[in-house]
């Protein structure tokens, strides 16, 4: 099934619920908007709201085409960070060659949304989500699987073997992260040569990420950790050509290392992510120009917030609080055309907002916008994304698979 904005509004009831509940002004009545978001503009939208820039999001995806094109690589990019199939396939009409997924429900989400190719890139033991895998390869979708235990091997070799389907797999290398995947060596060797064996899978390369390089502050810091590790992920690629083995894909990258991993000789897809919207954290790490932001790509995600308290001469209330941005950082909101301008988190609900001296308190009623701390976990915690041109609500997008994963016969 395809999820386009049509059938997630007509689903999902949200157009009937948002109408119902949108409120402008202070009249007795609340404002009735059409059923069309076509029709809407952002000072229509409850809030808290997660929007998208539209402008900035396609200069994003722009800019990410340009650098792998223009160094032979490819892009996959990382749907863990919009969960959002209609994202999706705009970037595959940008040129990437899938989605990555950090979950089974985020690869059924985006097949269903018309990814002809998604890779898992985190581990499963869990025989009912091989099951599932293999069932969508059966359905016509590439699916590949990142591999790191010969356990993971045999459970996917068996659901694919069960679905009469291969799966195709990559080596999953843990390059220092020290979280997922097998260290090179020879028992990743080995496990290469059994995948390879297996009648039900199909080898196609290495998956190698290193997380640990892609938020170092400083170009130069960052780019010595991520040559570094991806360096064994290329050497370990060589092994595998020398041995016979194939080794067509090396995917790995980060938004941090983009332009540090895509000259890396043998990297041959990124699975970068958080380039499509970036996020405060992501802004700190700084740039290759030596600039403390790192400003390659624009932050193109934000909370629409009210303020719904001003009782105090020096600081106000807005409805956008741990439940509306993710408290997972040290980092804070930021306030988006509004430099001089605070926020604290301060409970569930609310965030609390002060203004540094020369800057104006906003009044009751006064709407904010704020970049995100971190943008995965925050886009985590919405139902739907308006995407706006300008002003202008120019398409609500579902996002998919925030929940977790739930097997055939459960009751909800
Ligand atoms: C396995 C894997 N690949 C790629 C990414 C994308 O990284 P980023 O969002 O930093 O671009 C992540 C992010 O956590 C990841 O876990």
């Amino acid at each position: 099934m395809i999820v386009n904005r049509r059938s997630f509004l007509s689903s999902t009831a949200a157009a009937a619920g948002l109408a119902a509940c949108l409120g402008r002004g202070s009249s007795a009545a609340p404002p009735r908007l059409g059923d069309d978001p076509m029709t809407w503009t952002k000072a229509d939208l409850p809030t808290p709201a997660l929007l998208l820039d539209l402008d900035r999001f396609e200069a994003n995806v722009k800019t990410m085409a340009e650098q792998v094109r223009r160094h032979g690589c490819s892009v996959r990019p990382h749907a863990k960070t919009h969960k959002c199939p209609e994202i999706a396939r705009r970037l595959v009409s940008a040129g990437a060659v899938g989605s990555s997924c950090a979950t089974v429900p985020e690869v059924e989400a985006m097949a269903a949304g018309g990814v002809r190719s998604v890779l898992l890139t985190s581990p499963i033991l869990d025989p009912r989500k091989a099951a599932r895998l293999a069932a969508l390869a059966g359905g016509g979708t590439e699916v590949l699987v990142a591999v790191g235990h010969p356990r993971t091997a045999d459970l996917l070799s068996q659901a694919a073997e069960a679905a009469r389907v291969t799966l195709d797999v990559l080596l999953d290398l843990d390059v220092g992260d020290g979280r997922f995947g097998i260290p090179p060596g020879d028992p990743a060797l080995d496990l290469a040569r059994t995948m390879a064996r297996s009648k039900a899978l199909r080898l196609r390369g290495i998956q190698a990420y290193s997380g640990t390089s892609s938020h170092i502050s400083g170009f130069e810091a960052r780019e010595r950790t991520s040559r570094e590790a991806m360096g064994k992920a290329v050497a370990m690629r060589e092994r595998l050509e020398k041995a016979g083995l194939p080794a067509a894909i090396l995917s790995g990258g980060s938004t941090g290392t983009y332009n540090i991993d895509t000259t890396i000789q043998g990297v041959t897809e990124l699975q970068a992510g958080s380039y499509v919207f970036m996020d405060v954290n992501y802004r700190r790490i700084g740039g290759k120009d030596g600039n403390a932001t790192y400003a390659d790509f624009a932050p193109s995600l934000s909370v629409l917030a009210t303020v719904v308290s001003a009782a105090h001469p020096d600081r106000v209330s807005i409805d956008a609080g741990i439940k509306a941005f993710s408290s997972d950082t040290a980092e804070t909101p930021e306030a988006k055309d509004s430099p001089g301008l605070k926020y604290r988190r301060f409970g569930d609900e609310f965030g609390l907002i002060t203004a540094e001296p020369g800057a104006r308190l906003p009044q009751l009623g006064d709407r904010l916008e704020f970049y995100v701390p971190h943008c995965d976990p925050t886009v985590n915690l919405y139902d739907r994304i308006y995407a706006l041109r300008g002003d202008r609500v120019e398409d609500v997008w579902p996002i998919m698979a925030r929940r977790e994963f739930r097997p055939e016969g459960s009751r909800s």
